[in-house]
């Protein structure tokens, strides 16, 4: 997926179409997570020993893939577990799919997990979902269409003073290798905001600060499929996303500073030290 402009108008009625056909299969889904979160979990590591994947995070992406295979065979899928499918006739969308964000949480756990799917042309977000199943909240947003949580216009907050906003990230599963980087911004942003958060799954923090509850995120190598909906949800809901130097953020960037566009000028100014970290800044796949 590189950054290169798409040729193609986007259709943003075929997005829509899309997100309102497969919000069909988002119940009985989550309530099966959630049954095999509570009664019978098979827990595997990936990368490293921080990386996660259960039985249901194949069990979730297969469903979606199969879902959308059925219904939209012309589109392509970008998945977690299991990469790129490209389809015979390219309808030039792509399905860009978490089957769990928040796997951590959900092998301990805890309800803070979601099923995040998004729609992208090349690298563009163009619309996506975010469920999550324990507290039955769907956030959901097309381009040019609004953000909405359980059928309610969302917007993200107006604190302006960066000394009131309540900030949230996320730390990557590599990060022993950027750990003073990491803790010098933690240290800044202690210092200069309310208070600093981690809920464990990128889609609910995007999603969170799109209705207002966190103020501003930003977390380093992101996957597409952490960002794809939750991303199209926060810039419908008037979020501002950009990379560590305040320019242009696509979901092919690994790094994400996103806020309400309030305190975006401060907020970066804590990131600053992230800058030396060029090999974080974009992934072409
Ligand atoms: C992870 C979560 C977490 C973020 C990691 C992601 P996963 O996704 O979104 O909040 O900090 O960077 O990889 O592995 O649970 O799908
Ligand atoms: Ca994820
Ligand atoms: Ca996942």
């Amino acid at each position: 997926m590189k950054s290169a402009p798409y040729p193609k108008q986007p259709d943003l009625k075929g997005v829509q179409d899309r997100l309102t056909a497969i919000q069909a299969i988002l119940n009985d889904l989550g309530r099966d997570l959630i049954r095999i979160q509570q009664r019978e979990l098979q827990i595997k590591t990936k990368s490293n020993a921080l990386d996660l994947v259960t039985q249901a995070d194949f069990l979730s992406e297969e469903r979606i893939k199969t879902w959308v295979q059925t219904h939209y065979p012309d589109d392509a899928i970008l998945a977690e577990e299991s990469g790129r499918s490209i389809p015979n006739q390219d309808s030039g969308l792509t399905w860009v799919i978490d089957p769990i964000d928040g796997t951590i949480n959900f092998a301990h756990g805890l309800p803070l997990f979601s099923i995040s799917i998004g729609l992208a042309q090349g690298s563009q977000a163009l619309g996506g979902l975010v469920y999550v199943p324990a507290m039955k909240d769907l956030y959901s947003a097309s381009q040019g269409q609004g953000a909405w949580k359980n059928g309610q216009r969302i917007q993200v907050s107006k604190r302006s003073e960066f000394s009131q906003a309540l900030v949230v990230t996320g730390f990557p599963y590599s990060r022993h290798k950027y750990i003073d980087q990491l803790t010098n911004v933690v240290r800044c942003l202690l210092l200069k905001g309310r208070g600093l958060r981690r809920t464990g799954a990128a889609s609910i923090d995007l999603c969170w600060l799109a209705e207002g509850r966190f103020d501003a995120y930003y977390e380093l190598i992101l996957q597409p499929w952490d960002t794809c909906a939750g991303s199209a949800i926060l810039s419908e809901a008037g979020g501002q996303l950009t990379d560590l130097f305040g320019e242009h953020w696509d979901i092919s960037h690994q790094t994400l500073c996103a806020s309400n566009g309030l305190v975006q000028a401060e907020f970066l100014e804590c990131l600053t030290g992230l800058q030396e970290l060029p090999e974080l800044q974009i992934r072409h796949f």
